[in-house]
């Protein structure tokens, strides 16, 4: 495709600090390169700001190559923007018109209190993989690969599971803002592997409880988060955790 420009509005929430409130402040972005990826045209828009003197616009990012979870913001209602499987660092330009008008807004949730601007404070997901995604087995030194044999379909799904970059999108789709499809994204991956089967059950109990200490919502099944997923996560992961969940309730009550 041919490279074009093209002038935007931009609609984009400004808010100094948690403690003060924000609004929605008109910007236009002019001489914008269809190969331009939309953190760049945020780049563009915040050097001509400094230029005027006046303070650049917040934003999360790091690899800008879909790759490490930190970009994210709500581009026309939509977590990460308008095209599947696409993480905004790696939404470009092209996808847009000459003209159009670009509302852009921070993930909106109970557990992701904003810092300023488009920055939140994703720490709760990372308070939940403290609650249990990981592994405690002591193995020693690094064992030969080949000598634990997994079926083909479990690794693949385990790896299809791990590909989830812990970028909240889930959470910001959820009209509960539920953090399920992460959770059980982390389920998957470490418990369907022999290494992290043992205690596969305790970790969904434990992630589950802290999910809703820590004001996630619940999910009843609205599958927003998989569509703006920009890993393409399946929801069959979080069928995955519920019945890990409910394995590990009989359990404990029956012990
Ligand atoms: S499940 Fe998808 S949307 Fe949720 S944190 Fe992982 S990569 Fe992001
Ligand atoms: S900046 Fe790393 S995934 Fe977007």
């Amino acid at each position: 495709m041919t490279e074009r420009t093209i002038r935007l509005t931009l609609k984009i929430w400004r808010q100094k600090s948690a403690a003060e409130k924000g609004r929605l402040e008109t910007y236009h972005a002019d001489n914008i390169s269809s190969d331009m990826s939309f953190l760049e045209m945020i780049d563009v828009v915040n050097e001509q700001l400094a230029l005027d003197d006046r303070e650049p616009i917040a934003f999360d990012h790091d690899c800008r190559e879909g790759i490490c979870g930190m970009c994210g913001a709500v581009v026309n209602g939509r977590p990460h923007g308008p095209e599947k499987g696409t993480t905004l660092c790696q939404l470009h330009m092209r996808h847009f018109n000459n003209g159009d008008t670009i509302v852009i807004e921070p993930w909106r949730s109970r557990a992701f209190p904003i810092i300023k601007d488009l920055v939140v404070n994703r720490g709760a997901l990372d308070t939940l993989i403290q609650s249990g995604g990981y592994i405690s087995v002591n193995t020693g030194a690094a064992q030969e690969a080949n000598t634990t044999l997994i079926p083909q379909e479990k690794s693949e799904a385990a790896m299809d599971a791990a590909t989830c970059i812990g970028c909240g999108a889930c959470v910001a789709a959820c009209p509960n803002a539920s953090a399920m499809l992460f959770v059980g994204a982390k389920v998957s991956h470490l418990g369907l592997l022999p290494q992290g089967r043992p205690e596969a059950a305790r970790r969904a109990l434990r992630m589950v409880r802290q999910m809703d200490q820590l004001g996630f919502g619940n999910c009843s099944n609205e599958r927003e988060c998989e569509a703006e997923c920009p890993k393409e996560i399946s929801i069959t992961n979080i069928a995955r955790l519920n019945r890990e969940f409910l394995k590990a309730g009989f359990f404990s009550s029956s012990s």
